[in-house]
């Protein structure tokens, strides 16, 4: 049997963060027992067709699961562990905010077999939290992380974020170091991306609000990167970094394109030689699903050829970077066979290089990643 990664889309917030596109909704308290009863609906359309799949991790993302009463997470997790093959689950993920989790909901976790936690923390400096919208402070941080230590949660991830508007390297490698010193096994360590439609972009446009420049902004990168492997933290994908032992088991199966099914508004699976995605639609979705339809709102073929280059453009995501063994019993011929000119272009121009049956990117190349995905693409 196979293995599959479930992704459970929670589209609810309690506000809108200034710098989020996500597919994510505030003030939608009396929505939450429809769009259950859907997610269940969905997850039944499914059932025939992941009854051949062993379910590995699942990552109950968002949004923000952690605000909806733990009896929805309780209804999601008890109708899979119900209908699915979950004998060989490893990880189970749930996305938290700081300041939505209480005793009764960890509780809830906790014995629904919920072993890792990631919580979206983004700085430990209260200026620019308010600054990005978050509605939480950094008590509340510490508030829930001791919480979820005392109901032993053994697997804590938290999302930080650098290049925020008026932050310098030392608020960086400070809130750095508080997650170091705290022990999470865990940190996600994103870039500020200037999203189209968010506030934080239209201030940025009308020249209201200044972001560090580029070269401070790779300085946080890189300077991270040090501070991080020098305390410890395995830095083992572009944005990721673990303990041992702790790395991401669900988001390696994007970046291995293993199968995984992805459920709820927006979500996006990998299924059987097919890429689809979900309406972002409550309306649509609900529809669908009334009519007793997958809620699918696109899908594409995957070939051969897209197969290898999305392969190649998310191993060198990882730091490890493309296992040339890996990819020769996946697609049964050389990478250098379809690769070859790709490969030495960049290596002569100093962003990926090879190593013991590894191609990866150089220093240079994390910065300029964007330049050798794009000849990968068919
Ligand atoms: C889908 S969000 C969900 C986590 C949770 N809702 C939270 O925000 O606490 C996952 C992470 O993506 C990151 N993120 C969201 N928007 C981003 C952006 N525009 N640029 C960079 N990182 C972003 C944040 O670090 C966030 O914690
Ligand atoms: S809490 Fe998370 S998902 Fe919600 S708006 Fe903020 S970053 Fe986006």
């Amino acid at each position: 049997m196979k293995d599959i990664a479930i992704y459970i889309h929670i589209p609810f917030c309690i506000s809108k963060c200034y710098y989020c596109d996500f597919t994510s909704f505030p003030n939608m308290k009396d929505k939450l027992d429809e769009y259950i009863d859907y997610l269940l609906k969905e997850l039944t359309l499914y059932k025939e067709r992941i009854i051949d799949f062993n379910i590995k991790t699942i990552f109950i993302g968002g949004g923000t699961p952690s605000y909806i009463p733990g009896e929805h997470i309780y209804k999601i997790l008890n109708y899979i562990y119900k209908n699915f093959n979950t004998s060989k689950l490893e990880e189970i993920t749930i996305e938290a905010n700081p300041g939505t989790l209480n005793k009764e909901k960890v509780s809830i976790y906790s014995s629904l077999g919920i072993n890792r936690v990631s919580m979206g923390v983004q700085t430990l400096d209260n200026s620019l939290l308010k600054a990005i919208g978050r509605c939480h402070k950094v008590e509340d941080f510490y508030n829930s992380y001791y919480l979820l230590r005392k109901k032993d949660i053994k697997n804590i991830n938290v999302d930080l974020m650098f290049g925020l508007p008026n932050q310098n390297l030392k608020d960086v490698i400070n809130s750095l170091k508080e997650a170091i010193n705290l022990g999470v096994e865990h940190i996600s360590y994103y870039s500020l991306i200037l999203e189209e439609g968010t506030l934080i972009n239209k201030w940025y446009e009308e020249g209201s609000i200044t972001l560090p420049s580029e070269d401070e902004e790779r300085k946080m990168y890189h300077e991270a990167i040090e501070f991080l492997k020098s305390n410890g933290y395995n830095h083992y994908e572009i944005s990721n970094f673990a303990k041992e032992g702790y790395e991401c088991l669900h988001n390696l199966f994007y970046w291995k394109v293993k199968p995984y099914l992805g459920v709820g508004l927006s979500s996006h699976s990998n299924l059987a030689g097919k890429r689809f995605w979900n309406s972002s639609s409550f309306n649509i979705y609900y529809e669908k699903l009334k009519e007793g339809e997958f809620p699918v709102e696109g899908e594409e073929q995957i070939f051969k050829e897209i197969e290898m280059g999305e392969y190649c453009i998310l191993g060198l995501r990882l730091i490890e970077g493309i296992n040339k063994n890996e990819f020769r019993n996946r697609f049964n011929i050389d990478i250098e066979n379809i690769y070859k000119d790709v490969i030495n272009k960049h290596i002569k121009n100093g962003l990926i290089y090879e190593n013991k049956g590894f191609i990866k990117l150089t220093n240079k190349g994390l910065d300029l990643s964007n330049l050798v995905e794009v000849d990968f693409l068919p």
